[in-house]
């Protein structure tokens, strides 16, 4: 290829100014007023501060403010901390293979600074005095001497003055509010020894009391009924270790509100972690319900990399696979150990003085940034009466936007019976006595603790699901020959996947022969089978059936059909069933691995507590 020079034989291309270069860059860090509190936040976290205070007006778009008692700046690197890759956090490519703190591409300040007006006030030792470094729009740094303590504020003003088409990108005030109180939430769960304090337009959204216990900070910012749902995470594997909370499958929501996934403390929005953990609950979900996950993973940094996407907000594993495994396994491993909700015994007392209030005066002003605010102390007290405490939430609950999309804990005086009896997660089926069926669908049962509503339908298909599930896996699937085999008829592609798939399906105890073109015979089923409807069941499978090889998305389909056949074979509702054989279906459920909830999700039994039936009766 030739090169026409051009016409004056001038270069064309040209090394862009800084300024310039510093804003294309803010393009890709700073996306709205909620990527400068992340940075800004990230910087006092990486400085090792225990107190940081976010302080936004107008949704960040008028002034975002953060201060921070960490280790602040000498005059020297507060100045440079404003030139584009300046950083004290990495300094060769071989640190760039293990990064531990959370910045480290030395772009963050210089990036913001192109796009807003700037000040930064900071101090690596309060007794020496600080320094004060003001840019506009990514202009020349202004510095000069100014008293202040140790740590470090940074303020920026009139977010994206200079350029105008990222101006009008920028929502309503609450909206970008609102993205603030999340990133903010991200935060503060992962670093629960730190007091985070967010105060917007003057009122306090979110003040949190410094602790070691990431339960007592979930309970904080999520409300204690959902704490109290949660069970614990604490699986290692070689180089990986999981630990944190998740809602046992009878707690779900219906959106992805309360999933919170961290590597090495870092936010992540990861889709092999959220898949495995979903995997991890297999078929306890109801359809379209998300549980909650505070799950944190620590691993080595070399076995993933960071440095995919300015925002880090995503990974790449080394071993995929391997996380996959590792982390579905944790999940489930805790559901199906968790039958109890954690007991606040069992973790290490919180030093808490004070008990924690989730409600904050509205019009407490955190304004001014005065050495005082500093001075909180580590709260004593322990973990269960803080619960117990916070789930008898005053009435004094604020409204503010992170209050209103907690669930309102329920008073305990208000009786529920009659309108909410309890799914059971950890009761003894045993310790019921069978008294009949209910409109021969339901199971009624009495007990000390009042009376037992089971589901004979779901009941027997967890039965019949796990059973099956399992002599799948030892591949020992009791077989029943067909006396007349069955013709089957496909389209040509339907055709393709049985073909594709017919090991497997052989497993499960469907013998299949081709017979002609597109057509099939169906020798054998599995033995669970016992309704005669094969030539349906043939088709639903065809239909689930995946196109693609790939083992995990296999595994699932595969698990989908054993709960399809399980449902279909399960005793009916409107179907008589003596007290014999209630018995022996109570007993065959009780020993299940996940005796209160149907492979779909959904609870096998309610219990209508003896304490509000005699409520109800005015006996107590
Ligand atoms: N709050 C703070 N306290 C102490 N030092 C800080 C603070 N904020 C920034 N710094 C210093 O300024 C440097 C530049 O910060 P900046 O956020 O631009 O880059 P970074 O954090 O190193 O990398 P990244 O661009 O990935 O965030 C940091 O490396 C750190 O040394
Ligand atoms: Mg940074």
């Amino acid at each position: 290829m030739s090169v026409l020079p051009n016409e004056n034989n001038k270069s064309q291309v040209m090394i862009l100014p800084d300024e310039l270069a510093n804003q294309i860059a803010a393009g890709e860090v700073v996306e709205r007023p909620m990527s400068v509190v992340k940075e800004l936040v990230e910087n006092s976290i990486d400085a090792g501060a225990t107190r940081i205070l976010i302080e936004i007006e107008q949704g960040g778009k008028k002034l975002i403010r953060v201060t921070d008692n960490g280790s602040g700046m000498s005059l020297c690197d507060a100045q440079l901390s404003f030139s584009r890759h300046a950083t004290s956090k990495i300094i060769s490519s071989a640190d760039l293979e293990g990064i531990v703190s959370l910045g480290f591409r030395g772009e963050a300040l210089p990036s913001i600074a192109s796009v807003s007006q700037m000040r930064m006030v900071t101090s690596d030792d309060e007794h020496r005095g600080g320094t004060q470094v003001v840019v506009e729009g990514g202009g020349p740094a202004q510095v000069k001497d100014v008293a202040c303590p140790q740590g470090t504020t940074v303020e920026v003003a009139q977010l994206f003055f200079n350029t105008p088409a990222r101006k009008k990108f920028m929502k309503g005030d609450s909206t970008e509010s609102s993205h603030i109180t999340q990133i903010a939430t991200q935060q503060a769960l992962a670093y629960p020894h730190i007091h985070f304090t967010l105060i917007n337009n003057g009122r306090k959204v979110i003040d949190t009391l410094p602790t070691d216990q990431s339960l007592y900070r979930i309970a904080e910012l999520f409300g204690a009924e959902l704490a109290k749902e949660l069970v614990s995470v604490d699986a290692r594997d070689g180089a990986y270790r999981l630990t944190g909370y998740i809602s046992s499958p009878v707690y779900t929501r219906s959106s992805r509100s309360a999933q919170y996934c961290y590597i090495n403390q870092r936010f992540i929005r990861d889709k092999v972690i959220l898949h495995s953990t979903q995997h991890g609950y297999s078929h306890l979900l109801p359809k379209g319900q998300h549980p909650a996950i505070f799950l944190f993973l620590a691993m080595d940094p070399k076995l993933y990399d960071v440095n995919v996407h300015p925002a880090k907000a995503e990974v790449r594993f080394a071993y995929q696979q391997e996380v996959h495994r590792f982390v579905s396994g944790a999940v489930k491993n805790a559901i199906s150990g968790s039958g109890k909700l954690p007991s606040p015994s069992e973790d290490q007392p919180v030093k808490t003085r004070d008990i924690p209030r989730l409600s904050t005066r509205s019009g407490d002003r955190g304004g001014e940034h005065r050495s005082g605010i500093f001075s909180v102390e580590r709260p004593t007290g322990d973990l269960s009466r803080a619960l117990e405490v916070m789930y008898r939430v005053p009435e004094s609950h604020s409204s503010s936007s992170m209050d209103r999309a907690q669930p309102v804990p329920v008073p305990p005086q208000v009786e529920i019976f009659g309108s909410k009896p309890t799914p059971v997660a950890n009761l003894i089926y045993s310790e019921f006595e069978p008294l009949g069926q209910l409109d021969r669908s339901f199971i009624l049962m009495q007990g000390k603790q009042g009376i037992l509503v089971v589901d004979q339908h779901i009941a027997h298909e967890r039965v019949l699901y796990e059973r099956f599930s399992k002599a799948a896996k030892n591949k020992r699937v009791e077989v029943q020959q067909l006396l007349f085999p069955l013709a089957l008829e496909f389209s040509p592609g339907e055709a393709e996947l049985l073909a594709l798939h017919r090991d497997r399906l052989e497993e499960l105890g469907l013998e299949l022969e081709l017979f002609g073109k597109n057509e099939f015979l169906l020798r054998s089923v599995p033995a669970i089978l016992k309704n005669n409807e094969h030539a349906e069941i043939m088709r639903e499978i065809v239909d689930m059936l995946p196109a693609q090889q790939h083992e995990e998305a296999l595994q699932e389909k595969f698990e989908e059909i054993l709960v399809m056949m399980s449902c279909r074979n399960a005793i009916k509702v409107n179907m008589t069933l003596d007290l014999d054989q209630i018995r022996k279906l109570i007993s065959d459920l009780e020993q299940t691995e996940m005796p209160y909830t149907c492979p779909h999700g959904r609870p096998i039994a309610l219990l209508f507590e003896m304490d509000s039936i005699l409520k109800k009766f005015l006996r107590k």
